[in-house]
């Protein structure tokens, strides 16, 4: 499987502070938020990735991230000319998903939560059709709403309606089989000029292929889009990793316990970045292998 990250866009509900850097370059806490949604991906077990953003800003990202090796994955990238919308991302990517199955993460989505890995390992078995989430939310009016049977197949899809018909509200998430592309490339724009992610589900839908999984009270799903969402964010992300001791999104991490690198490549990163408490945080992880 192959994983797409969304990190175009305008950001204009953080002006002034996305005027001249990307949103999804922005830290939230220690890392920048990009590192949040690559995590998703690499805990799935997806190791080939391309990241998509503006012509402006994707120099910045692959001085960033590279070309993944030091992480064992693979990083390419890909220019969205004008954000004309999330399912533009599979006629972007066309080439780089070929014949496989693929991801999609939004660049300013953070997940975290103990049963995260699982859920992410079970959508990513599926062989066939596609799989959206539902994150149950007080207030859904404000999001996207789905609505589902009994055996999690998705009977609706409604953008922030007024009345929601359920309370589960559909992150920035996706997992598709191959089709995908085809599919994006007969979506017609919406009123707002976008190539709509809702009309890609829609037509899963309407073949009867698409299924939701739930994610439950222990999980959070926390939005960056707002400079109050970023300070939450963050805070949350301080909290966890002071009170616990282990870090969330710390790709080397994740990238070693899944065994894309070794010790020695942990080692040499972690030397590399000891001046900091995350580069002290990596490098103590090789604390457990010599207990
Ligand atoms: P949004 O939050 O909808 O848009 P934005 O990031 O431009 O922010 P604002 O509303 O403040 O102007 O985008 C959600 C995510 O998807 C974000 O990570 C940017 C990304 N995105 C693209 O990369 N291309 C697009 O065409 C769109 C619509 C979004």
């Amino acid at each position: 499987m192959r994983g797409i990250v969304l990190a175009g866009g305008k950001g204009t509900r953080l002006y002034p502070m996305t005027k001249a850097i990307s949103k999804q370059l922005l830290p939230i806490y220690d890392k920048p938020l990009i590192y949040y949604p690559i995590s998703v991906l690499l805990l799935a077990g997806i190791r080939e990735i391309l990241i998509i953003s503006t012509p402006e800003d994707i120099d910045d990202y692959e001085c960033l991230l590279g070309d993944g090796s030091k992480l064992g994955v693979k990083f390419q990238y890909g220019v969205q000319e004008k954000p004309r919308g999330l399912a533009e991302a599979f006629i972007i990517g066309e080439k780089f998903i070929g014949t496989d199955k693929v991801c999609l993460v939004l660049g300013d989505n953070v997940f975290f939560g103990q049963d995260l890995t699982k859920v992410l390992l079970n959508a990513q078995k599926q062989e066939h059709g596609a799989t959206i989430f539902g994150y149950p939310v007080k207030d859904a009016s404000a999001f996207g709403v789905v609505e589902f049977d009994e055996n999690n197949n998705v009977l609706s899809i409604e953008e922030k309606p007024k009345k929601p018909k359920s309370n589960f509200a559909v992150p920035g998430l996706y997992f598709y089989d191959n089709d995908v592309i085809k599919i994006a490339q007969n979506v017609e724009p919406s009123t707002r000029g976008e190539l709509e992610i809702t009309s890609v589900n829609n037509a899963y839908l309407e073949r009867g292929d698409l299924k939701v999984a739930l994610m439950g009270r222990g999980m959070a799903w926390l939005d960056t889009g707002t400079p109050e969402g970023m300070l939450k964010a963050a805070e949350f992300v301080e909290a966890v990793q002071s009170r616990q001791g282990f870090y969330i999104a710390c790709l080397e991490e994740i990238a070693w316990r899944r065994g894309f690198i070794d010790n020695e490549q942990l080692q040499s990163i972690g030397n590399g970045l000891k001046m900091t408490a995350y580069g002290k945080y990596v490098l103590s992880l090789l604390d457990e292998v010599r207990a």
